[in-house]
């Protein structure tokens, strides 16, 4: 099957990066946000993004018009109808997730393929919500979206093989690397991430080190690009906050639980870089930690 229109709900942090890069392959992309505020908060990362590659030489101004050209923001879930492909990236929450898909099942033709950009939640859980269980799938990708290669295409027990070809092929077309996973909560990245970023909560909150030393270990010890906790603020604390009571509920496992720190962080709004403070405070020029009082 040949996808020409893509669907994006969400115009966060990811549903901004994938909307970009759809339209950077030449698919005409259609994005859904709730209030028109987040489709301008997440049409000035897309900006950003591409006068970077501009100035660096990387593209042209010519395709920098033609990306923004086949994007199209909107508060109306109608104008996804016609659309071959639909990426879910709204909050990481089973209720507002099923409520769009279910919505999209009634209103979009039959070989429309939806899939979900979910961190933890099973693609059963919101395939059961349609009658398309066939043409249903996870597309998991890697924040930032721009330049991080990686896709994870999830298969169900329902999921056609011609979905998983056909969002192979799509994943390829974009520039990215498909790997397939199983349907399990955390698939096969954050089954692994997830319990080492919150070892890193707990190995604050019991004091072993600083924030940035903490952050060093990592980074000069391991060769990884960003600390945990840097990469915690990166991903958003309240995102990390959904993601970990959902595979601990999934589990049952004790490294998934959410650390209490995390969750105190969340209810004083402390996000991460997205409100300008999580470990470490944004406000400034360079990031600085944050006196959590431990
Ligand atoms: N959006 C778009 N592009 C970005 C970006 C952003 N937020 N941040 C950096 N870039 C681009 C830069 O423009 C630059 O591009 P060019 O090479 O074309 O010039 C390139 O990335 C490198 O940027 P910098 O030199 O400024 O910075 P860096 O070398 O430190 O790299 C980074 C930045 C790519 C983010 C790197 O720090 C990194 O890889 N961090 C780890 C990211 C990671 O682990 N992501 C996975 C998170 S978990 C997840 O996504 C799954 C989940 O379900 C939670
Ligand atoms: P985010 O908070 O940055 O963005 C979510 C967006 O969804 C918001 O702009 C919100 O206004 C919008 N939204 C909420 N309800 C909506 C609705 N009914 N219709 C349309 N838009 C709606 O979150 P995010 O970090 O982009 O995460 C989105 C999804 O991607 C989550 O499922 C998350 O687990 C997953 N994910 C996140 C990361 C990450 O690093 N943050 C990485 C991979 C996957």
């Amino acid at each position: 099957m040949k996808i020409r229109k893509v669907g994006v709900l969400g115009c966060g942090l990811m549903g901004s990066g994938i909307t970009q890069v759809c339209a950077e392959a030449g698919y005409e992309t259609v994005v859904l946000e709730v209030e028109q505020r987040f489709l301008d908060k997440g049409f000035a990362s897309i900006e950003k993004n591409l006068s970077r590659a501009v100035e660096k030489g990387k593209i042209t101004q010519e395709a920098k018009a033609k990306t923004w050209s086949l994007i199209k923001g909107t508060l109306n879930i109608e104008d996804l109808k016609d659309c071959d492909l639909i990426i879910e990236a709204v909050v990481e929450d089973l209720k507002v997730k099923n409520e769009m898909f279910s919505r999209l099942d009634s209103l979009c033709p039959e070989h429309t393929i939806l899939a979900s950009n979910t961190s933890s939640l099973t693609i059963m859980a919101m395939a059961a919500s349609t009658k398309r269980q066939d043409r249903f799938c996870g597309l998991h990708f890697f924040n930032p979206v721009p330049v991080m290669k990686l896709v994870e295409v999830v298969r169900t027990i329902a999921t056609s093989q011609q979905t998983i070809d056909t969002c192979f092929e799509f994943c390829k077309s974009i520039g990215k690397e498909p790997i397939l996973a199983k349907d399990n909560s955390g698939f096969i990245v954050n089954l692994l991430l997830v319990p080492y970023l919150l070892d890193a909560i707990r190995a604050l909150e019991q004091g072993v080190a600083s924030i940035e030393d903490i952050d060093k270990g990592m980074v000069l010890g391991c060769n990884h690009p960003m600390g945990p906790l840097t990469l915690l603020d990166f991903v958003g604390l309240d995102t990390t906050y959904n993601i970990a009571n959902i595979m601990f509920e999934e589990y049952r496992e004790k490294r998934y639980a959410p650390p209490p720190l995390l969750k105190k962080m969340v209810l004083a709004g402390y996000y991460g870089r997205k409100s300008g403070r999580g470990f470490y405070d944004y406000s400034g020029e360079k990031p600085v930690p944050v006196d959590l009082g431990i």
